[in-house]
């Protein structure tokens, strides 16, 4: 693989050549990669060869990065990622006048790109919905019955858009917290919808996602924020975060880059401090949350705690996720499933040290642990190599910078965007639609003897479900019919 790497190198100065021989390389090694990920991610044998292990984690494609998944649109994903590597590295070809090309200081919160925008501006951010169409493709198309076919586990709301407006129809929340993510959800989306381009208007769509942290029906073409390599059938949205969160030092995602930002002037990298930082909570992942410590104890490197909620100082502990951009290095461990937290610590300048997640997040095609546009650092799921690792970072300061560099570039300055997560949106249901039914917004109601005599309009518009009480927005429509109406 190295030597492949050098050579492209080298090669780079003829741009033709350059691709010819990576979509060349790229044919024959995925036929190779496809077999050893497909034994790699079935096997149960615990010590896998060492060539499988190497394509693993890492293959040449960044749909193979990091996560051990694999990818349908390896070859268009491997194209696309190495013109935007081209473009970025030629800043300087052609003028802005004759191609649109993204701009974060001047497109980062505009919502309302249109289509070709997006695709200019964030390729690659749309792998997992290509990946879930062609499964689907595959499986057939989602039809009224498939969607009917389930009940709602806990955290799930069944939606529609129709005429470019957003229904609910039917949700099932179980407390609190699971209503802010519900809500966090079709608030973003609703966003994404109305700020679309009024030449492109929205398909009609009927779907159903889940804000809960595991998949409860992994195989059902539902909408969730994460998903591991065999939920094949889950569609991936943005997490509720990029919306808001309702916690100390958050609040809407946008917001906490800005405040980044702000931070870096005062800030920069020079006088981060050279510690790897990280808070967080050992029951979410008590095994690989405790490696991570028992890695970092004693270590003088380390900044690695938990934070325990339960002490008097817990105050002094905690950090705020701008607090983290103070340390040069950010460590971050999956959770319960994926972990919300990864977003944030990758809006600082700095790098982030994350052992190799099974958990997939829309952004996480993005990651790349390898090669000149490395833009994170990997290491293994018992954190074994970390002082190596860290040991390599501290002395290397230009490579750390780098690394940390480029995950601004990636990150903040382009793919967790707000105009990203609206582009996101829009590809999901447009996507979504080639694959599934019409909705309808009018429901035959039986009435008397079972003969039809009228249709009812389903669900309730977004707009006003929002102005519910918390009771009725629990289990709606059931609940809605339970809690006293508000007379006039
Ligand atoms: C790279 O630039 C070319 C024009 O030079 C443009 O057509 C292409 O869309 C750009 N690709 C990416 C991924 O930005
Ligand atoms: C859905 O819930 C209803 C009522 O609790 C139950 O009768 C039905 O069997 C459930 N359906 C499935 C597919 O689990």
């Amino acid at each position: 693989m190295r030597v492949v790497e050098k050579m492209l190198l080298r090669r780079r100065a003829g741009r033709t050549d350059t691709l010819t021989y990576l979509l060349a390389s790229a044919c024959a090694l995925i036929v190779f990669l496809v077999c050893s990920i497909l034994y790699g991610t079935r096997s149960d044998n615990p010590s896998l060869p060492t060539l499988v292990k190497e394509v693993l984690p890492a293959g040449r494609c960044l749909c193979q990065y990091s996560t051990v998944f694999t990818c349908d649109t390896c070859l268009d994903c491997a194209a696309s990622q190495s013109a935007f590597y081209e473009n970025a590295t030629n800043h300087n070809i052609g003028s802005e006048e004759e191609r649109w090309v993204f701009q974060y200081s001047r497109d980062s919160h505009n919502y309302g790109l249109d289509e070709d925008q997006c695709h200019v501006a964030f390729p690659g951010l749309f792998e997992d919905i290509e990946r879930a169409k062609n499964q689907r493709t595959v499986l057939g198309k989602v039809t009224e019955r498939l969607l009917s076919s389930f009940n709602l586990s806990k955290g799930m709301v069944r939606a529609m858009i129709y005429n470019g407006e957003l229904y609910v129809l039917q949700t099932y929340l179980v407390d609190n917290v699971n209503r802010q993510k519900a809500l966090a959800v079709l608030a973003s989306l609703h966003r994404a919808i109305t700020s679309a381009p009024v030449q492109a208007p929205i398909e009609n769509v009927e779907f159903v996602f889940s804000v809960e942290d595991l998949p409860a029906q992994p195989n059902k073409p539902i909408w969730t924020l994460a998903r591991r390599a065999q939920d094949t059938s889950l569609w991936l949205i943005p997490d509720f975060g990029f919306w808001s969160w309702d916690m100390p030092d958050l609040g809407t995602f946008s917001e906490v880059a800005d405040e980044a930002r702000q931070r870096e002037t005062v800030e920069p990298w020079d006088s981060k401090r050279e510690r790897l930082v990280w808070r967080g909570k050992i029951s979410f992942a008590p095994k690989l949350r405790r490696a991570l410590l028992d890695a970092a104890r004693g270590k003088s490197w380390s900044d690695v705690g938990q934070v325990a909620w339960s002490t008097p100082n817990y105050k002094d502990q905690f950090l705020g996720p701008v607090d983290q951009c103070g340390y040069m290095f950010i460590a971050h461990a999956e959770g319960r499933s994926y972990s919300g937290a990864l977003k944030y610590r990758q809006l600082c300048r700095s790098v982030i040290v994350s052992h190799k997640l099974q958990w997939i997040q829309h952004h996480h095609y993005l990651m790349r642990a390898t090669g000149p546009l490395q833009n994170y650092v990997e290491v293994e799921r018992d954190f074994s190599d970390l002082n190596n690792v860290m040991q390599d970072l501290l002395a290397h300061p230009e490579k750390a910078k780098r690394i940390a560099d480029n995950s601004v570039q990636t990150f903040r300055e382009r793919y967790l965007t707000p105009a990203a997560e609206a582009c996101y949106w829009r590809e999901l249901v447009k996507k979504w639609k080639e694959v599934s039914f019409d909705p309808v917004l009018y429901d035959g109601v039986e009435i008397g003897d079972g003969r039809l005599k009228r249709t009812q309009k389903r669900g309730v518009r977004y707009e006003t479900f929002m102005l519910y009480e918390y009771p009725k927005q629990m289990e709606y429509p059931k609940s809605a019919e339970m809690s006293p109406a508000i007379g006039p």
